[in-house]
């Protein structure tokens, strides 16, 4: 008896991978979930994450680290295309994170209900030749659609916005929560952690530091002169001749279009803005600057 109930369990909890049953999400709530409450089928209390353009270029390596994020126990994968693989492969994945995918507009709102972190890196990227700018009038109404999907199912969601242009998909997420009664100033972020990345990785080559020694606030936006790395304010604080300052703030500034070029064609940056530090008190994995995870 106890044998057969046992089995049964399991095959539910790999059905439950294959096939969401995202009736059961809708009945947990969305706006006033809690860390406390936020509990995975037989998985641990954490947060739940979506990534909305999960099959792309950074969708499958971000899903692969949120899979990894012991912080996260519920991770939904939403794309148009190709979520029931990506699925299945991250699914299998022997950390504490259930994965469930979501496929095509319809199950959007199924993606979205109940999450805390909403993750966007959904949308064209550029190609040789273009600026970010060329890619706003897809990628707006990309933004705005997934924006009104949160506002809807999980209004007090983190959202952490990667298409670009940055610049202008920000203030359009904004314009959509205000429409909506949800805006949350703290609540919307940009991602333009690849500019500090950059920064960290050629300020110490021309150092010759090692990059995780190396802290290089940059401030403004993220496209071509809006980057604006502080290089007097580099730490551990250090000096540059004008020739160096001026190769620096055109190769930072510049990064992104090094890469589109170099890939010829098949996309932008997808891998490099990727930080992975370890609480220096438990080891856990951190994604953020942060020297101790939040347990502590
Ligand atoms: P990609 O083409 O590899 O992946 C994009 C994914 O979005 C695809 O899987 C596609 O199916 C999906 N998608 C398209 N329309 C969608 C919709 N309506 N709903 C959900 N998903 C949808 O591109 P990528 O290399 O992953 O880049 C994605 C975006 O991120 C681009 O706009 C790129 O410019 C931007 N980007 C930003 C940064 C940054 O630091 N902020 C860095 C690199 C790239
Ligand atoms: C980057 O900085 O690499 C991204 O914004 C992608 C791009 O188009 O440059």
């Amino acid at each position: 008896m106890q044998a057969s109930a046992d089995v049964n369990r399991r095959i539910a909890r790999i059905t439950a991978h294959l096939n969401p049953r995202t009736n059961n999400l809708k009945m947990e709530g969305s706006s006033n979930l809690r860390l406390e409450n936020c509990r995975a089928k037989g998985g641990s209390p954490g947060f739940k994450v979506a990534i909305l353009g999960a099959a792309g270029g950074i969708g499958q390596p971000l899903a692969m680290l949120m899979k990894m994020n012991p912080l996260v126990s519920v991770l939904h994968l939403y794309d148009v295309v190709n979520t029931p693989g990506v699925t299945a492969d991250i699914s299998h994945m022997d950390t504490g994170a259930v994965v469930r995918g979501f496929l095509g507009q319809q199950q959007l709102e199924d993606a979205l209900t109940g999450m805390d972190l909403v993750i966007i890196p959904a949308g064209v990227p550029r190609k040789p030749g273009m600026t970010r700018d060329d890619l706003f009038n897809i990628n707006a109404g990309i933004v705005r659609t997934l924006c009104e999907g949160i506002s809807k199912c999980c209004p007090k969601a983190i959202v952490n916005l990667i298409s670009n242009p940055v610049n202008s998909t920000v203030p359009i997420a904004a314009e959509v929560f205000k429409k909506a009664g949800t805006y949350d100033p703290r609540r919307l972020l940009g991602v333009t952690m690849l500019d500090v990345v950059r920064a960290n990785t050629f300020v110490a080559e021309v150092l010759g530091l090692d990059p995780r020694d190396i802290d290089v606030p940059v401030v403004g936006g993220h496209a071509g002169v809006t980057i604006l790395p502080l290089l007097s304010q580099v730490k551990p604080p250090c000096s540059f001749t004008q020739q160096e300052t001026e190769y620096l703030t055109s190769r930072i500034q510049n990064g992104g279009t090094e890469v589109v070029e170099a890939k010829a064609g098949a996309g932008s940056a997808t891998l490099s803005m990727v930080r992975i530090c370890s609480c220096q008190i438990c080891g856990c994995m951190l994604t953020c600057f942060e020297r101790r995870c939040w347990c502590h």
